[in-house]
């Protein structure tokens, strides 16, 4: 491996993506092709009792107009972390149940998209109504597990390191406290779109996802279909944040339709229905306790946490895992509950549990420096550790101290004055100047990945991955052209697509530390190959020159990579369209990505509105292979913690059921004008074990610690503890 730092190339397809090159599913215009929309219930929960679709059918260009009476058998695809491959384990129109409000009743196909939508907005259905929750705190709470529950017991069993209970009950300083963070919906630029066509009996499914494998396989399943007769292709996605990660709903009724009327169907789903027919991040409740001693060293943290799924599947928590593994706490009790509601079942969404588990634990060890009156950046090196506090297991690179350090200095910490309401701006306004801390598992995902040398100089590339923005091309492009030296323009990457190598789910932060050493080892075995051909050939040469010399037209190496102590079995999971991804806990050593994250929040006297002038933000992911995106990334994931700090909440009214805010005039997010100055900075050492690359995952772990440093940063400006999010005007008035 070469050891230098990766040059700033510029993205590969950057020249695409400004002049609208680079095609997204929707932009698809085939020869013949339909539009569809759907209508969908108006009600929270119960049953369709009757449908009238006639003034819909009399609009000029319908076509075709389905529900659940004649929409045919299928079969639900079961849920992704259940076996299956769909976000939730209920396909609506299979059935006449109503399971949330905005769930599709029917679906309309029309000439146009005009009248597609003019009709859905015809249909009209009667209901039997059923009585509701959508809050975390309904009167009629059912929670899981219950005692004597039959679900299977380790997905509920408490995180544990030593004593936890005892040690925070013999500690001199205590911290309790409650923090709550509101559902979300993570709202990608791209809608969730499917393009589909039949072709001599293959279904080809053009829609952005980060899990081409699973709508394959789902499909075949919902369809009784050979996976083998469909193609899925899904060469962008314009924005994932784990909305994408999985067969969506919409998906069937777009692949039924093209078959009922033998053209191809375009269906996207609006951005006020994707707020109820894509999963979001579920609301959580967190209970921290933490037990020190008068030297800032913490003894006991407790991490109870009751976090909203749907009525009909269980999304598992873990935010204790983070919590547990920030520091080095010797003892932790974590446990996590699941409260049923009424609504579609929840999903990932950008730092799942760790950005909402590090908004808790991070203002609670703010509020412990505070109490203690140790600087929060001292207490947090204070407690700093090499080793894995929940497994005992060292862990394979850890430079938070060094984030910590450098961040300190860059922001100019140490002109903080440490006194609540103590910094005021020359215009009055309260200065405050907050930290954090997060940390992400450091994932990785084997993969299956195929390269070609042509005789015309191209190199094609094709592994499990899906390009949403963050880069997965540009990554793969560097190392590629490090390792071949060969033009950037040469490469063909095939990603997010079947006809290419196996696809499985791309997420969780594993994408670059599984792709890229993957790219480095078939590069390796090209290079391997090649020499073979043509023995003792200079080394300078390039793919196609040697292929010249030999007198050869193409050749073409595979390799197949796991992760530590993964058994063989994992290739079969990823040819099935299953993900297989180990970590953070491998057997000999925990991997984790780390980041600190130092804020500026002005209040302006008046107003009380919260501003953010300025971030440093340090980041340990490990090996930076693509220092562009890497950047890009960061800023991303720090502008996501802004958002989830200052603005953005999925607002539910018990009495309507369903998401009141279901658009962007009104689900408020952070815009240009709101972003200040952002500093990036990585400390760019490679991991020495999780894999030749020395990469770890960057995506999330950006995010994470975002929102606590602005909350401790509100702290600090104004003496108020705000242990609820969004924070707003009124919260410091
Ligand atoms: Mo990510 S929220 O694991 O797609």
């Amino acid at each position: 491996m070469n050891d230098s730092a990766f040059p700033k190339q510029p993205r590969i397809d950057a020249r695409d993506k400004v002049r609208g090159a680079a095609l997204y599913a929707a932009d698809q215009a085939l020869p013949g092709m339909l539009h569809a929309a759907l209508a969908v219930s108006t009600i929270n929960r119960g049953a369709v009792r009757s449908i009238d679709t006639r003034a819909a059918r009399e609009v000029g260009g319908v076509r075709l107009v389905l529900t659940h009476a004649d929409m045919g058998e299928y079969k639900p695809a079961g849920h992704v972390l259940g076996g299956g491959f769909a976000f939730q384990s209920m396909q609506p129109m299979l059935e006449s149940g109503i399971a949330y409000r905005g769930q599709p009743i029917a679906l309309v196909v029309a000439d146009t998209l005009e009248a597609a939508l003019e009709a859905a907005w015809l249909i009209r259905a009667k209901y039997d109504e059923q009585p509701f929750q959508v809050t975390l705190d309904a009167p009629a709470r059912d929670i899981v597990p219950q005692q004597g529950s039959p679900l299977p017991q380790q997905m509920f069993a408490d995180k544990v390191a030593g004593d936890a209970d005892a040690a925070y009950a013999g500690a001199a300083h205590k911290i309790d406290a409650e923090y709550l963070h509101p559902p979300q919906h993570q709202n990608p630029i791209e809608l969730v779109s499917t393009v589909a066509e039949w072709r001599k009996g293959t279904l080809v499914i053009h829609e952005g996802t980060q899990n081409s494998g699973a709508i394959r396989h789902g499909l075949a399943r919902q369809l009784n279909l050979d996976p083998a007769r469909i193609e899925v292709i899904s060469p962008q996605c314009g924005g994932g944040f784990g909305l994408k990660n999985s067969l969506q709903m919409q998906t069937l009724f777009a692949a039924v339709a093209a078959r009922r009327l033998g053209q191809p169907v375009k269906l996207v789903v609006p951005r006020s229905q994707l707020f109820h027919d894509a999963s979001f991040r579920p609301a959580s409740r967190h209970h921290i306790l933490l037990g020190a001693d008068a030297s800032g060293k913490i003894l006991a943290a407790i991490h109870e946490a009751d976090q909203q799924t749907s009525r009909h599947d269980l999304f598992p928590a873990s935010y204790a895992d983070m919590s547990a593994r920030l520091y080095g706490i010797p003892n932790f009790r974590g446990r996590e509950r699941l409260v049923r509601t009424d609504v579609q079942t929840p999903g990932y969404m950008r730092a799942p549990f760790e950005h909402p588990a590090s908004f808790a634990f991070e203002s609670a060890i703010d509020e412990l420096a505070q109490q203690l009156s140790i600087d929060p950046v001292e207490l947090r090196l204070r407690n700093d550790t090499q080793t894995d506090a929940l497994s005992g297991k060292p862990l394979s690179s850890r430079f938070m101290a060094e984030c910590l350090r450098e961040g300190a200095r860059r922001f100019g910490w140490s002109r903080r004055d440490a006194r609540p309401a103590s910094m005021k701006a020359a215009d009055g306004a309260a200065i405050g100047w907050g930290v954090a801390c997060g940390a992400y598992k450091a994932a990785t995902s084997p993969a299956i990945a195929r390269i070609a040398a042509t005789r015309d100089g191209r190199i094609l590339f094709t592994v499990a991955g899906h390009e949403m923005g963050q880069g997965m091309r540009t990554a793969i492009a560097n190392v590629l052209v490090r390792r071949l030296r060969v033009d950037p323009q040469a490469l063909v990457i095939q990603i997010g697509d079947t006809r290419g190598a196996p696809q499985h789910l791309t997420a969780g932060s594993w994408g670059t530390a599984s792709v890229v050493p993957a790219a480095e080892e078939a590069a390796q075995a090209l290079l391997d190959a090649l020499a073979q051909l043509a023995p003792g050939h200079d080394p300078v040469l390039r793919p196609a020159e040697v292929l010249a010399l030999a007198q050869r037209e193409r050749i073409e190496a595979e390799v197949r990579r796991k992760a530590p102590g993964q058994p063989d079995a994992v290739y079969g999971r990823l040819e099935g369209g299953m993900p297989a991804p180990a970590g953070p806990v491998y057997p000999e050593f925990v991997s984790m990505s780390y980041a600190v994250h130092f804020v500026e929040v002005n209040v302006e006297p008046v107003t009380r509105r919260i501003r953010v002038p300025r971030v440093v933000s340090m980041i340990d992911c490990g090996r930076v292979v693509s220092p562009v995106t890497a950047d890009s990334q960061v800023r991303g994931g720090v502008v996501w913690g802004i958002g989830a700090a200052l603005r953005e909440i999925s607002e539910v009214d018990p009495r309507y059921g369903g998401f009141l805010n279901a658009d962007l005039a009104e689900y408020v997010l952070p815009v240009h004008a709101d972003i200040g100055h952002i500093d990036v900075g990585f400390i760019d050492r490679p991991d020495p074990l999780l894999n030749a690359s020395g990469v770890k995952g960057l995506g999330e772990v950006a995010m994470v610690g975002v929102a606590a440093a602005i909350a401790n940063a509100v702290h600090h400006a104004t003496g108020k503890r705000i242990r609820r999010l969004p924070i707003r005007i009124e919260d410091v008035l």
